[in-house]
C-alpha cells in the first residue's frame, strides 16, 4: 500500500496522520504534499521523518494506492485529474465532489458499499455535521423511516482548519490583555461569542453549511428525509455537539431507541441525566465514536425525538471517516 496525504500541514492532515498510526494501517510507503508554504516542512510517522512535496501537476502519484486528500475545494477540483490518473483512490475531504453524481459519498457505518461504484476513482467524505448526524440517524433508520430533522449544531472552531484554532487562542490572549482581538477566520470575535453563519449564505436563507445537511444526509441514506439545520460556531476547541430532532413514520418508545443506539455502530450510548451523563465536546475530543445522550421523547409530536450528540469532526468528521473508507475497500479487496 503506498498513501499520500495531500494537505499534510493542515488540521485534518495532521490527523491523517495520527490516525494511520494509532490503526496501524497498513502501508509500505508514505508521501505527504502541502502547497509551497508548506513543501520541506518535516512531519515523524512510524519513527521516520517525511518531508512535504510540493503538489504539482507531474506523475508523483503513480504507484500510489490510496490519496487522503484535505487541502480545500479548489485545489481537490484542480488536482483531481493528476491524482487519480495512475489508478490512486482520491478520498476527499471538500465539498468539492460531493454531490455529483459519479461521486460516492460515503460514511461507512451507513453505505460502505457505495465506495465501490466510483467511476472518476474518487470517494467524497461528506462535511463533518452531516457524518456524526448520519451514523445516529441510521440506527433510527432501522426501526422506522425517519421524515423529518430539525438540527442546531454546536461547532467548534477547529472546523474551520489549523488557523482558526490558534485564532481562538489567540483572541482570549489579546483580551487578557486588554487588547483588540484579532479576527481574521470568522466573522467576528468568536471568544466569549457564538455566531450562527457557517460558510456562506445561500438564497434561500439558509447557509451553505446548513444546505450540506440537507443534500448530503439524502445522498448517503438513499432517502427522502428532510433535514432543516441552523449551524452555528461556538468557541470550543474540538469536536462538534448536535442538538437533533426527528419525526418517525410511527411512535417509538426511548427503550428501543436507547437500545438501538447502544447496538449501532461507531455509536456510544452516554445518557444518564440523574448522574450528569451526557456528551461533551471537552471529553470526546480526541475519540473516534459519536456521542449519545438526552435521548427524551418530543412533548409537541407522538413521533417525534430528540437528542444530543457529539464527535470529534476533525476525527470521525474528517480523517477516521476516510481512513475508515480505505480500510473497507481494502477488506474487500477493492483497492487494485
Ligand atoms: N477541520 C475540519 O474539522 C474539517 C472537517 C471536515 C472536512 N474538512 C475539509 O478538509 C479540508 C482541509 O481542512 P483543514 O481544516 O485541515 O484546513 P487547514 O488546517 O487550513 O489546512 C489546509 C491544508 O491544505 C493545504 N493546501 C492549501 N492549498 C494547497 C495547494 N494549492 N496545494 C497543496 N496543498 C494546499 C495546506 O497546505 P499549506 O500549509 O502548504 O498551505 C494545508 O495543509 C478542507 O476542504 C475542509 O473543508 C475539514
Amino acid at each position: 500500500m503506498n498513501v499520500a496525504i495531500v494537505g499534510a500541514s493542515g488540521a485534518v492532515g495532521q490527523e491523517f496522520l495520527r490516525v494511520l498510526e494509532q490503526r496501524s494501517f497498513p502501508m509500505d510507503n508514505l508521501v505527504l504534499f502541502g502547497s509551497s508554504r508548506s513543501a520541506g516542512r518535516e512531519y515523524m510517522f512510524r519513527g521516520k521523518s517525511y518531508i512535504v512535496k510540493e503538489l504539482k501537476h507531474n506523475d508523483d502519484f503513480k504507484g500510489i494506492d490510496v490519496a487522503f486528500v484535505s487541502a480545500g475545494g479548489s485545489t481537490s477540483v484542480e488536482f483531481a485529474e493528476t491524482i487519480t490518473k495512475h489508478g490512486a483512490v482520491m478520498i476527499d475531504n471538500s465539498s468539492a465532489f460531493r454531490m455529483e453524481n459519479d461521486v460516492p459519498l460515503v460514511v461507512p457505518e451507513v453505505n460502505p458499499e457505495d465506495a465501490l461504484n466510483r467511476p472518476r476513482g474518487i470517494i467524497a467524505n461528506p462535511n463533518c455535521t452531516t457524518i456524526q448526524m448520519v451514523v445516529a440517524l441510521n440506527a433510527i433508520e432501522k426501526l422506522s423511516h425517519i421524515k423529518r430533522v430539525h438540527v442546531a449544531t454546536y461547532q467548534a472552531a477547529s472546523g474551520a482548519g489549523a488557523t482558526a484554532m490558534a485564532e481562538l487562542i489567540k483572541q482570549y490572549e489579546q483580551i487578557q490583555k486588554g487588547e483588540e482581538p484579532t479576527v481574521e477566520k470568522f466573522a467576528y470575535q468568536l471568544a466569549y461569542n457564538l455566531i450562527p453563519h457557517v460558510d456562506v449564505f445561500t438564497d434561500n436563507g439558509y447557509t451553505k453549511e446548513e444546505m450540506k445537511m440537507y443534500n448530503e444526509t439524502r445522498k448517503i441514506m438513499h432517502s427522502d428525509i428532510e433535514v432543516s439545520a441552523t449551524c452555528v460556531r461556538v468557541p470550543v476547541m474540538r469536536a462538534h455537539s448536535e442538538a437533533t430532532w426527528v419525526e418517525t413514520e410511527r411512535p417509538l418508545s426511548i427503550e428501543e431507541v436507547r437500545n438501538a443506539f447502544a447496538g449501532a455502530e461507531g455509536v456510544i450510548l452516554q445518557d444518564n441525566p440523574s448522574k450528569k451523563e451526557y456528551p461533551m465536546p471537552l471529553f470526546v475530543a480526541d475519540h473516534d465514536e459519536v456521542y449519545v445522550g438526552r435521548i427524551r421523547k418530543d412533548l409537541t409530536n407522538p413521533n417525534g425525538l430528540s437528542f444530543w450528540t457529539v464527535s470529534d469532526q476533525i476525527r470521525k468528521g474528517a480523517a477516521l471517516n476516510a481512513v475508515q473508507i480505505a480500510e473497507y475497500l481494502l477488506k474487500v479487496g477493492n483497492i487494485r
